[in-house]
């Protein structure tokens, strides 16, 4: 069953994908080689309860740390450990916050240095992918316009693997609400997008192919061919013009420049094929 938000809700539920990227571009500051992503985990739920809210991924179906850091071949839902970062890592951090009752859930891939190009491209094809699904989250679109959207400029433009077993999601007083929100597929098909529906947007694309296998820990995704691996989220309000993002990437891009530890996908200087 699909929920639509009040006006109202619409903007608790932005103050909560606001904490995310607030937590987030706080976390954007300290990125460095040398730097374990336990001490990340730690950090991001300080920070969060000192904004009066909870992480909410912290004991989802058992999941044992504040938020999932993922690096290089893991698609999602990384342990956050004791090994250090190093230079030309790609790093997701996902978060989810429950604030006065209402979930925000978005992620962030930085890279630690210099990553190589073809990473660098990865980056910010999967960003701008994000984006072109967003462009779809109108009232009277599908679900499917949105998969479709994202499919295209990754795995049809740039032959980029579209990992299939996980997706996007409606968001609200839960953290999994209808619809599904997949990356790929036919447009038009899904479920149909009404005006007040809140939407976590977030595209997993790998470099090679799109296989992927879950650890024996129960949680980390890998993709199969061990290359690396990317994920944007957004949070988003369907409306019937435009879609609200609610959670927002300018300050997270702002640290993301001003950290000299940070290639940001922002700069770089790509060339399309
Ligand atoms: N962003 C992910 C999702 O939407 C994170 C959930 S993982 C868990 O499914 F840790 F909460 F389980
Ligand atoms: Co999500």
């Amino acid at each position: 069953m699909m929920i639509i938000k009040t006006n109202e809700q619409v903007e608790l539920m932005r103050q909560s994908a606001l904490l995310v990227s607030k937590t987030l571009s706080e976390i954007a500051k300290d990125l460095k080689a040398g730097i374990t992503t336990l001490s990340i985990d730690k950090k991001i739920g300080e920070f969060v309860r000192d904004h009066h809210a909870v992480p909410s991924f912290l004991d989802y179906r058992g999941y044992p740390f504040n938020a999932c850091i993922s690096v290089n071949d893991v698609v999602v839902h990384g342990f956050p450990n004791k090994n250090e970062l190093q230079e030309g890592d790609i790093v997701t951090i996902d978060i989810g916050v429950i604030l006065n009752g209402w979930h925000g859930d978005h992620a962030y891939t930085f890279a630690i240095g210099e990553p190589a190009e073809d990473v660098k491209q990865l980056i910010r094809v999967t960003k701008e992918s994000l984006y072109k699904g967003i462009e779809k989250a109108i009232a009277g679109n599908y679900t499917g316009d949105i998969a479709f959207a994202i499919q295209e400029h990754t795995e049809k433009k740039h032959g980029y693997g579209v990992v299939r077993e996980l997706v996007g999601h409606g968001l609200g007083r839960n953290l999994h609400e209808d619809p599904q929100v997949p990356n790929y597929g036919k447009r038009g098909s899904g479920k149909k997008l009404k005006e007040g529906l809140v939407l976590a947007i977030e595209p997993m694309i790998n470099l090679g192919k799109r296989e992927v296998y879950t650890e024996e820990d129960g949680w980390t995704v890998r993709t199969k061919d061990g290359k690396p691996s990317v994920h944007f989220e957004h949070d988003v309000c369907v409306r019937k013009v435009k879609a609200d993002i609610l959670s927002d990437y300018s300050i997270i891009e702002k640290e993301e420049k001003n950290n000299p530890n940070l290639f940001a996908a922002s700069k770089a200087v790509v060339s399309y094929p």
